[in-house]
Order: structure tokens, then C-alpha cells, then sequence
């Protein structure tokens, strides 16, 4: 029988040492289980950004950042893109399995069968200025869900969750594209069940009654492996805001409205966005030392968008994917010497080449590339984190299932370090100064 280890905290306040647990999980470093530390020691931990903790434990997806690896419930993420499309790795996620090919087409036939939404639903979407960020609407709109399915609402109940998670799933893309209609005046078009996940995605972006569409397969699948990598990624701050929002009993389609809020900023699911943008705003090639240098002054908030990843040190691997589907995708479209394509690649080697990047471990990451692909694509630069979006569905609903089937799932309550002012006595308001 394996020796049950021990983390020895002594204090220093010549108490006895406290002990502590270690865990060890399938893969990646052991914890230290301090649950009981408050309770021992009257202490907590102090970790803003949860660098070193460990908030719950998932079967999903495992990445080892040093090795550049990204698992979905052990499948490398290469071997994903590769083989399987989308729904294949949404049908993953959601059952800790690759589907036959019987479950597949039962899968695809469910999935297809939740596309439309409320028409009811379509109407919240007047209510917002035509101008607003497809993000806002997409918070606001997948919310609002939760009013139309209280029959199946039932949390406790796992026929209930994944009734939810098929719903999510299935009508993202619906409720997307709705978005990118509604902004640039045009009508809503139906989802067609006849085409794959992104296909009919790309469909009821860019088909319009007055001319039939049909979608380029390269493109799709282009897309369809945009979503394999943007499906999940652990306990990014996306997911655990997921994870949080649905630890006090909150329905799912509250918990991936606050996971979309989460996803919005541009140090997350934004990144593309704005690196497309700093890629606008730089222009030209003779620009780059100028933003190279910026992004490395101290006194400059200025970062060069899709580099860096808080887990990945080495590479990011879907970034190695992203990178040959550009490449891809530009060549089906006559693009490779798009002078936007062009400056992105010469950023990439001058960054890859220049010692801040080197030593600080600053590598492209998925992002730097998949804006590149869906401009490519003739989706808005409004559009990329609404299509990241629709993609991490997949990953935050069973994440969110996970935590409610574990017999540990506690609500979330962080603790505090109190830095404010201790008490004290309210002075009538005649006597404030
Ligand atoms: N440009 C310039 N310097 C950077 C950058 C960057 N993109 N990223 C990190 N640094 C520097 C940072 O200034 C700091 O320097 P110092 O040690 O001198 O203070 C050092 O590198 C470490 O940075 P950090 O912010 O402590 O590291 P982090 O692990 O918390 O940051 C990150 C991760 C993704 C927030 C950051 O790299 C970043 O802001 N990147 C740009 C935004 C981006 O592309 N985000 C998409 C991430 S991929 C999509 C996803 O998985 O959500």
C-alpha cells in the first residue's frame, strides 16, 4: 500500500508542527490538501489569482504548460484536431468518451434537433442598440434562457443537466449569428440541420434571402478546428467563473452568461480581438521595433497581444495548430500576401528572435493566429470572442455538470487579507469633517 505523505507546516510560533495531506491526481504536481488549515491553524492562504491553488478536482482536460500539452479527457488536443470534428469533442467533454459512430449521428440528430430558438427570444434582441458589442448581447441573450426552459430547471437532476447542456450547445451558434445579423440590419436566418456545427454556423452568418449560401468546406472545417481548441482549457478564469456562479445552485444558463462576462476581458477570450486590432494599429512592417519596444518599457501598459500565457511556457499547442490552419485558410483564399498576414508573421519571428520574449518565455499563443483566421474567414473583428464563445460552451457546461455530480462541490467563498480600517465608531453627520 502506497505511504500516505505529509506537508509539515511549522509556523514558527512554537506550537506543533500542523500536518497536511498530499494528493496526487493522474497527472501534474501533487497538492497539498489544507482544508482543514483554518480550522488548525485559524489561518488562511494568501494566492490573488489562484497561482499556486488547486479549486477543485476535474476528470476534463489536463494541460502541462512546460511541455506544451493539452489533453481533453486524455486525448492530446493534435490528435483531436486532427481526427475528430467539433460535435465529436463536445460529445467528449460532456461523457468522458469518443462516441461510436452510432452515438455520433444520435449526438449530431439531438444537438441539430435544440438549433432553434424561442421566437420570443428573437425579439430581446430589439432591444439593444444596433451597435452594440455582439458580447453584451450574447450576456444578456444567453441569460435570458433561463426563462424559457423551467421545466427542465432541476439542477439535482443529471437527465435535467444534460438536457441543458444540449440546449447550450445547440443553440450558441444560432444565438451568435443572431448577434452579427441584428448589428449589421439584416434578418435572422434559420439554422439548416442538414449542415455540420460550423457549416450552418457560417450559414446563418453570411446567407441572406436574397441569394443562397453555401459554405466553403475548407473554411468549415477551418472554423470546426477553431472550436476543438477554444472547447476547453481547464480552470481558466472563464471556467471557474462558470464554476463559481454555479456553486451557489445558479442555472446553467446564468452561470455561461457570467462565463461570457468573464470570457469578454482582453487579457482572456478579448485577446484576439485585440490583437488584431494592435495588428491594425501597428500598420506596417517598419512599425513593429516601435511596439516591440513599447511592450517591453516599464512604463508603458502597452502588451503585445496573443503573446504570453499564464500556463504555457514553451509553446502553446493549439497555437502550433492555429498557426498551419492560417496558413491553410490563406491559401485557399488567395491571401498569403496579405499585408495584414504578412506583418503578423514578421511580428511573430522579430518576437520569437528578441531576448525580452526569449527570456520572459512570451510565445504566440492560439489567439495571435486565430484572429488571423477568421478575419480570413469575413467574420467582424466584433465577432472573434462571441465565436470563442460559442466554442467554450462546450467546455464550461460540463464543467459545470462535473461540479455539480461531485459529492466534494461546495458553494465557493473565498476568504480576504483585511487591509481596510479597523473599526470604529460613525461621527453624526453635523460633526464630519
Ligand atoms: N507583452 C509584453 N510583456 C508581457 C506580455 C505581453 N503580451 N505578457 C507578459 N508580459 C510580461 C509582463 O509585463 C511581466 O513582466 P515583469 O516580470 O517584468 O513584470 C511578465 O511578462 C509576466 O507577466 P504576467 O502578467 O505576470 O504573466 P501572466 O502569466 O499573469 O500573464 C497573460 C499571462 C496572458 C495575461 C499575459 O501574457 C498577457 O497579457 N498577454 C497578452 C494577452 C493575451 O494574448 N491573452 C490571451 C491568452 S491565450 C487565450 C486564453 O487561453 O485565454
Amino acid at each position: 500500500m502506497e505511504e500516505k505523505r505529509v506537508a509539515t507546516l511549522d509556523l514558527g510560533n512554537g506550537k506543533k508542527p500542523t500536518e497536511f495531506p498530499v494528493m496526487s491526481g493522474s497527472a501534474g504536481p501533487d497538492v497539498i490538501d489544507i482544508r482543514t488549515l483554518h480550522a488548525k491553524t485559524g489561518m488562511f492562504t494568501y494566492d490573488p489569482g489562484f497561482v499556486s491553488t488547486a479549486s477543485c478536482r476535474s476528470n476534463i482536460t489536463f494541460i502541462d504548460g512546460d511541455k506544451g500539452m493539452l489533453l481533453y479527457r486524455g486525448y492530446p488536443i493534435e490528435q483531436l484536431a486532427e481526427q475528430c470534428d467539433f460535435m465529436e469533442v463536445c460529445y467528449l467533454l460532456m461523457n468522458a468518451e469518443l462516441p461510436t459512430a452510432n452515438q455520433k449521428v444520435l449526438f449530431d440528430k439531438t444537438i441539430h434537433g435544440h438549433s432553434m430558438v424561442h421566437e420570443q427570444l428573437a425579439r430581446f434582441y430589439t432591444g439593444f442598440r444596433r451597435d452594440a458589442h455582439p458580447m453584451a448581447v450574447m450576456v444578456g441573450v444567453v441569460g435570458a434562457l433561463s426563462a424559457f426552459y423551467h421545466e427542465a430547471m432541476d439542477i439535482s437532476d443529471a437527465s435535467h443537466r444534460e438536457l441543458s447542456a444540449f440546449r447550450l450547445i445547440a443553440k450558441l451558434p444560432t444565438i451568435t449569428a443572431m448577434a452579427y445579423k441584428y448589428n449589421i440590419g439584416q434578418p435572422f436566418v434559420y439554422p439548416h440541420n442538414d449542415l455540420s456545427y460550423a457549416a450552418n454556423f457560417m450559414h446563418m452568418m453570411f446567407s441572406t434571402p436574397a441569394e443562397e449560401y453555401r459554405p466553403n468546406l475548407i473554411l468549415a472545417k477551418a472554423l470546426d478546428r477553431i472550436l476543438i481548441l477554444h472547447a476547453d482549457h481547464e480552470q481558466n478564469a472563464s471556467t471557474s467563473t462558470v464554476r463559481l456562479a454555479g456553486s451557489s445552485g445558479a442555472n446553467p444558463f446564468a452561470c455561461i452568461s457570467a462565463g461570457i462576462a468573464c470570457l469578454w476581458g482582453p487579457a482572456h477570450g478579448g485577446a484576439n480581438e485585440a490583437c488584431l486590432s494592435m495588428l491594425e494599429e501597428i500598420g506596417d512592417e517598419s512599425r513593429i521595433n516601435q511596439y516591440i519596444k513599447r511592450a517591453k518599457d516599464k512604463n508603458d501598459d502597452f502588451r503585445m497581444m496573443g503573446f504570453g500565457h499564464r500556463v504555457y511556457k514553451n509553446f502553446d499547442p493549439r497555437a502550433k495548430l492555429m498557426r498551419e490552419t492560417c496558413h491553410e485558410v490563406l491559401g485557399e483564399m488567395g491571401l498569403e500576401d496579405d499585408p495584414l498576414f504578412k506583418l503578423a508573421l514578421k511580428l511573430e519571428k522579430i518576437a520569437l528572435e528578441d531576448e525580452y520574449f526569449i527570456s520572459k518565455k512570451l510565445y504566440p499563443n492560439v489567439d495571435f493566429y486565430s484572429g488571423i483566421v477568421q478575419r480570413a474567414l469575413g467574420i467582424p473583428v466584433s465577432m472573434f470572442t462571441a465565436i470563442f464563445a460559442m466554442a467554450r460552451t462546450a467546455g464550461w457546461i460540463a464543467q459545470w455538470s462535473e461540479m455539480i455530480s461531485d459529492p466534494e462541490y461546495k458553494l465557493g467563498r473565498p476568504r480576504q487579507l483585511y487591509n481596510g480600517a479597523s473599526v470604529r465608531r460613525v461621527t453624526p453627520i453635523e460633526l464630519r469633517k
